[in-house]
């Protein structure tokens, strides 16, 4: 067998070995990763949101709790946006996530920002100064669903 193929036998060897373990594409599992991070980023906003509104109680212990979730959360956005991760029937991701994507990540970039002032913030501030870091990362959901994602 001559070296080269040789070489294209492990090559195939080895992604027939590597797709037996995950049926899935990595970009599928892009997919699936980033709805789940957007699951668990609705999952502690929601409580945050529900105590800046004032339709439960707000108890600053919780709060930091959640939101220091969330700051790490939006973080790990960074890399569940790859191209082509938009699985067609699966996804409510819009094109122009990749058309512009400079201007996508300037808007997820805000959402870290804010979502870690919202973190340091809920460990010390009052109610009052929480309501606006609240309101602050709220705005910048609908700010990046209107743009990127469909309705
Ligand atoms: C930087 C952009 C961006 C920001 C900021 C953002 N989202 Fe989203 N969100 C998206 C996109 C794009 C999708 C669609 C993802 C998909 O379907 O592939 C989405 C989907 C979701 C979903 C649906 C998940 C699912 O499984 O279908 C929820 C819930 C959600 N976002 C909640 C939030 C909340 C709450 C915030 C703010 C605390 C937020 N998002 C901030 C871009 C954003």
């Amino acid at each position: 067998m001559s070296r080269r193929i040789l070489l294209a036998v492990i090559l195939v060897a080895f992604s027939v070995s590597t797709h037996a373990h995950d049926s899935k594409t990595k970009l599928e599992q892009a997919n699936d990763y980033r709805h789940g991070l957007y699951g668990a980023i609705a999952w502690n906003f929601g409580p945050l949101n529900a105590m800046a509104q004032g339709k439960i109680p707000f108890d600053k212990a919780e709060a930091s709790i959640r939101a220091a979730r969330l700051a790490a959360l939006t973080e790990m956005l960074t890399e569940a946006f790859p191209e082509g991760s938009a699985i067609h029937g699966k996804s409510e991701a819009k094109a122009a996530i990749w058309e512009h994507r400079a201007e996508f990540d300037a808007v997820l970039k805000k959402f870290i920002t804010k979502s870690a002032a919202l973190s340091e913030g809920a460990k010390t501030a009052d109610l009052e100064k929480f309501k606006p870091l609240v309101s602050d990362t709220r705005a910048v959901c609908k700010e990046c669903h209107d743009k990127y994602k469909e309705d």
